[in-house]
């Protein structure tokens, strides 16, 4: 088979399509989309999401590092590129998109409810690869929350059984839904 060489931006396919929310030191909720993301160390358990610096989430990162991971299904699509293209410095995406959401039980950042996972995370640490533009956060998992309708008798977690939105395909998806 005949290889091309080829330029992208994510290259570990299937890549995580998350919503990173926080909530800054006035209360005010805000959330952006990540794609580069991923579990980051086991025991205890961490996972890593990268934040570009003019984000307002990078802030409020800085500032209280709390945040929740929040795993969206395919139906939630329309609001993970909303999220993913608007500013919480120019708009409250919360109230934009009226966005159902709890507080976390343990950190100070809302858990979006109708992603069936979100994950409570506690920054530990980050780190700005030079050269490089993104900043890496290292969260370690705090609590994790799951639909009870994708938990089993045993209490794992049926993964298979969510339809969780995936990188595959997604710039085709987010075609679908971007405005013009
Ligand atoms: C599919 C997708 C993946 C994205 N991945 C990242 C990412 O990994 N890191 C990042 O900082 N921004 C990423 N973004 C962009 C932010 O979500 C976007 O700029 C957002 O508006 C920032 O919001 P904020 O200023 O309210 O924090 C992504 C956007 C989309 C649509």
């Amino acid at each position: 088979m005949k290889k091309t060489p080829k330029q992208d931006q994510m290259y570990m396919q299937p890549a995580p399509q998350i919503i990173v929310s926080v909530r800054d030191k006035n209360g005010r909720n805000n959330a952006q989309t990540v794609g580069f993301a991923g579990n980051a160390n086991y025991h205890p358990d961490m996972l890593m999401i990268s934040i570009i610096p003019e984000h307002l989430t990078y802030d409020i990162l800085r500032e209280t590092g709390c945040f929740v991971v929040n795993l969206p299904m395919e139906n939630f699509k329309k609001e993970l590129y909303y999220i993913g293209s608007h500013s919480g410095r120019d708009v409250d995406k919360f109230a934009a998109l009226d966005l159902k959401w709890e507080n976390g039980s343990v950190v100070d950042a809302p858990l979006l409810t109708d992603c069936p996972v979100n994950i409570e995370c506690r920054v530990v640490m980050s780190i700005k690869p030079e050269p490089g533009h993104n900043e890496i956060f290292f969260g370690k998992v705090e609590k994790v929350h799951v639909d009870e309708e994708y938990l089993d008798e045993q209490g794992h977690i049926l993964w298979e059984n969510m339809d969780l939105f995936s990188s595959l395909g997604s710039m085709k998806k987010y075609r679908d839904v971007a405005p013009e």
